[in-house]
């Protein structure tokens, strides 16, 4: 792919977490940005209105995921996409072949089709650790890179029986970090994510259109959002607010929502990016990351005690660290998380 020339580009699921991180940081740099939401009218997309440069270059346009139209019409005149919007239930959902699976499978190719409909130079493709890490062929101490990828009948099969305690993979999976969840449930975006990179990426052989997906670990840091919680903030909160009487000192994986945007843009602009790229940036144990929030913020209702477990796989971002990615320190992502979660008024 030729270097891509700044223009006007597409973000799918404009409003949600990780998305306003990405369109605040493309406006930043001077892209025109179409971003789609399902109900552009509604408040909880009010932020990215307020968002420096939104008034000159952001449009808001109404797109669902699984009506093609409307994404030929967001992407239309776009040179690239960033393809975020993809459901991350933070609770089971009573039908997640269609809540699910279908969005983020046929949602992602009807995206790729519009993609090539319109000409667009580079898509960049926002999957998850999800869809590499639920493999029972990986080893105790492996380290996963990005050839690695989840076994998606193991995905399913693990909807109905509990083959992994559902606990060791929360390092992973923000939404496993909640006690009510089922292991019914959790697979379900474990494998959606799985089946929609997969199909992506042969989409993209047969068509020829440049794709790169970035697989993001456990991803906290700031709210821009003001009206809704999405999963991995929830998780946080959580452990801020819920005092649980005891958890597992399991690792966790953990990377900025900004870095995140950081790497999208990267791999969007670097002609020489290609494939995946795992996006993590710090490994700690839950209990020291509970330790720093408590020095820091004592009054919160912290988990009353941990139980050391055994450590599991675990991931590296050298791949996108060659191509010149960064990363903060875990401490100022702590900080600014809480600073904004109260500003948001979700430890309240
Ligand atoms: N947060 C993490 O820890 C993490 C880790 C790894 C990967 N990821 C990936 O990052 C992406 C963003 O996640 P997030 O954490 O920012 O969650 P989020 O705030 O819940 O964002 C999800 C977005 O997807 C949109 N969406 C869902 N179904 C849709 C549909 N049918 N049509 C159009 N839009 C739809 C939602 O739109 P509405 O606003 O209309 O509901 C929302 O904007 C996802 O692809 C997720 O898999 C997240």
């Amino acid at each position: 792919m030729s270097v891509v020339a700044k223009g006007k580009v597409c973000v799918t699921g404009a409003g949600g977490f990780l998305a306003s991180w990405v369109v605040d940081l493309l406006l930043s740099k001077d892209y025109f940005v179409h971003g789609t939401v399902r109900d552009p009218d509604n408040e909880k997309y009010s932020h990215l209105k307020k968002l420096e440069k939104a008034g000159d270059k952001l449009k808001l346009v109404k797109a669902d995921l699984l009506d093609y139209s409307s994404l030929q019409s967001a992407i239309a005149g776009c040179i690239g996409v960033f393809h975020v919007a993809s459901p991350v239930p933070s609770s089971s959902v009573p039908n997640p072949e269609v809540e699910v699976m279908a969005p983020a499978v046929d949602g992602t190719l009807n995206v790729l089709k519009a993609c090539v409909e319109a000409n667009v130079k580079r898509v960049v493709y926002v999957s998850s650790a999800a869809a590499l890490m639920m493999n029972p062929n990986w080893s105790k101490n492996q380290v996963i890179d990005e050839s690695c990828w989840s076994d998606l009948e193991f995905c399913k099969r693990t909807e109905v029986k509990r083959i992994l305690n559902p606990s060791s993979l929360t390092c992973y999976f923000p939404h496993l970090l909640f006690t009510e969840i089922s292991p019914f449930w959790q697979n379900w975006y474990c494998a959606s994510k799985t089946q929609a990179e997969s199909e992506a990426f042969e989409f993209a052989k047969r068509t020829g259109i440049s794709l790169v997906s970035i697989c993001p670990t456990m991803v906290f840091g700031p709210v821009l959002q003001q009206h809704t919680v999405n999963a991995s903030t929830l998780a946080l909160a959580k452990l801020l607010k819920e005092g649980f009487e005891s958890r597992e000192n399991q690792v966790r994986l953990i990377v900025d929502v900004r870095d995140v945007a950081q790497a999208l843009l990267l791999v969007y602009e670097k002609p020489e990016a290609e494939g995946r790229y795992i996006c993590t940036a710090h490994k700690a144990k839950e209990k020291d990351v509970i330790e720093k929030l408590k020095s820091l913020y004592p009054n919160y209702n912290y988990p009353k005690s941990y139980v050391e477990v055994e450590e599991r796989s675990t991931m590296s971002s050298e791949k996108l660290q060659k191509l010149g990615w960064t990363f903060r320190p875990l401490e100022e992502t702590l900080v600014d998380s809480v600073e904004s979660y109260r500003k948001a008024k979700i430890l309240d």
